[in-house]
C-alpha cells in the first residue's frame, strides 16, 4: 500500500499550500529540462520560502506535531548538555551559538540550567534558517526564561568568527542530501522528475557526473573495504551539505566546542552492504515512512549522519576531535540519571514522565544508541564529562 494511503489527510488550507509547493518544484524541474538533483527537491520541500517544511506554519515538534526531539521531551537534556558546556566555558568565552533551535525549548533548558551553575553565557545566538520557529524561539524564551531572552539574539548568516560553544540537534539530518544508486561498479545519481499523470513526482536515475561518482566510489570502497560488495542494487545518501556546513563552521570556530547530537553511524555501518536502501525518512503526523513525494511541504524528510564524514570535514578544518559516543553515554556521563533523582518527586505524575523521558533517551530500542554525540574544539583541554567513561573516536576511521 502506497504511504499516502495510509498517512492522515491534512486540512484543505495545508493541502492546498502543498499543491502550490509541487507546482514550484515541478517548474523548477520543468526550467532544468525535466530533471533535479534529490537535494535541491529536499531542499525545496523543507525551505522553500513561506511552503517548505520548516517555513511554513505548521506544528512540527511534540505530541501534536510530527515527531518529537530530545529536548521537547525532557528539560534533563538541556540539563546535561548545560554541565557539559559550563566545563568549556573554564577555557572559552561564555558564549553559546546554538543552530537549527527548533521550537527555542534547548535554548530555554540551557539558559536556565546554565544561570543555575552561575554559568549563564553572556550571548546566546542563535541561526535558524526558518523565519516562523525563528518566532516561535522568541516565544518560547520569554515564557520560559523571560530575566536571560534578553541575551538572546538571532543572527541572519553564519558569524565569520565564533568564540565560545556551538550546539546543534538534530540540524545536521535536516540538510538536503544527493542520492545514488550504485550497480556493479556503475554510479547513477537519484533525482526526481514529474509524474506525467496526477501532478505528483517519481524518482529518476541518470549518470552521475564524474566528481559525484568518484565522491560515491571512494566512500563505498571504503567502507565495504572488509566486508565485501552488495549483491545487487544499492541506494543511498551522500549528506554533501551537512559535511561542508562542518567544514565551513569548524573553520569559523576561532577559540571553542562544537557538540552535534544527531541519528547516524560511523562510515563502515553507514554504508554496510545490507543497508541497500539508505536512511532516507519522512516524518508525518508521528509516522515514519520513506515516500519523500507525499504532501511536500507538509512532512519531514531527514537522512542519517555519517559521523566519519563529520567528523573528517571538522579535523581538516584544524579541530581537535573531543569525543564520539552514543547519546546514551553522552548524557549519563553528564549526569542524567543523578539529575531525574534530584527532580522533585511530590507531583508522581510529572516525575513519572521524566523518567519515561529519560528511559527513550537513553534506551537502546529509542534513541539511546541510534543518535550519537560528537564533539570538536579548538584551544580546549581534551577533558570533555560527557565522554569521560567510554569514547568511541577509534570507530569513525
Ligand atoms: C529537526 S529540527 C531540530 C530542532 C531542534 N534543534 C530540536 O532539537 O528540537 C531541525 C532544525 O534545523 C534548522 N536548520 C536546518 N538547516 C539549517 C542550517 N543550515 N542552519 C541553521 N538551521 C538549520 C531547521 O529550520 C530546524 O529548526
Amino acid at each position: 500500500m502506497a504511504a499516502a494511503d495510509i498517512l492522515p489527510t491534512p486540512a484543505a488550507p495545508a493541502a492546498q499550500a502543498s499543491r502550490e509547493l509541487a507546482g514550484r518544484i515541478a517548474g523548477a524541474i520543468g526550467r532544468a529540462g525535466g530533471w533535479i538533483g534529490f537535494d535541491r527537491y529536499m531542499a525545496m520541500a523543507l525551505y522553500e520560502p513561506a511552503l517548505g517544511y520548516y517555513a511554513g506554519g505548521s506544528r512540527k515538534f511534540g505530541a501534536d506535531g510530527d515527531f518529537v526531539t530530545a529536548p521537547e521531551l525532557s528539560p534533563l537534556f538541556g540539563q546535561c548538555l548545560a554541565a557539559q558546556c559550563a566545563h568549556w566555558f573554564d577555557a572559552t568565552p561564555a558564549a553559546i551559538v546554538e543552530f537549527g533551535a527548533g521550537s527555542g525549548a534547548l535554548a530555554a533548558q540551557l539558559l536556565a540550567s546554565l544561570d543555575a551553575l552561575g554559568s549563564a553565557p553572556e550571548r546566546y545566538s542563535i541561526v535558524e534558517v526558518s523565519a516562523p520557529l525563528r518566532a516561535l524561539q522568541r516565544e518560547t524564551l520569554s515564557a520560559r526564561v523571560p530575566a536571560l531572552a534578553g541575551r538572546v539574539e538571532w543572527l541572519e548568516a553564519l558569524p565569520e568568527r565564533i568564540e565560545g560553544v556551538v550546539v546543534a540537534n538534530e540540524v545536521l539530518d535536516a540538510m538536503p542530501v544527493r542520492l545514488f544508486r550504485w550497480h556493479e561498479g556503475a554510479v547513477l545519481e537519484r533525482g526526481v522528475a514529474c509524474v506525467p499523470q496526477g501532478g505528483s513526482f517519481a524518482f529518476a536515475d541518470r549518470p552521475a557526473d564524474d566528481a559525484f561518482a568518484a565522491h560515491v566510489l571512494a566512500t563505498l570502497r571504503e567502507a565495504w573495504a572488509e566486508g565485501g560488495e552488495p549483491a545487487g542494487d544499492y541506494v543511498s545518501e551522500i549528506g554533501e551539505q551537512a559535511q561542508g556546513w562542518v567544514a565551513t563552521v569548524a573553520g569559523r570556530l576561532a577559540h571553542g566546542a562544537m557538540l552535534l547530537l544527531d541519528y547516524g553511524f560511523p562510515r563502515t555501518e553507514y554504508y554496510h552492504a545490507h543497508r541497500s536502501t539508505g536512511t532516507l525518512q519522512c516524518h508525518y503526523r508521528h509516522r515514519v515512512h520513506g515516500d519523500p513525494f507525499v504532501w511536500p511541504g507538509l512532512q519531514d524528510i531527514t537522512a542519517h549522519v555519517d559521523f566519519t564524514a563529520v567528523s573528517r570535514a571538522a579535523l581538516g578544518a584544524g579541530l581537535q576531535a573531543l569525543g564520539y559516543n552514543s547519546q546514551a553515554r553522552f548524557l549519563l556521563d553528564c549526569g542524567l540519571l543523578d539529575r531525574l533523582a534530584q527532580m522533585p518527586r511530590d507531583d508522581a505524575r510529572l516525575w513519572a514522565k521524566q523518567a519515561q523521558a529519560a528511559q527513550m533517551l537513553l534506551s537502546e530500542a529509542e534513541m539511546g544508541e541510534l543518535f550519537k554525540a560528537i564533539a570538536f574544539g579548538r584551544g580546549v583541554p581534551d577533558d570533555a564529562p560527557g565522554f569521560a567513561t567510554r569514547d568511541r573516536r577509534g570507530a569513525l576511521g
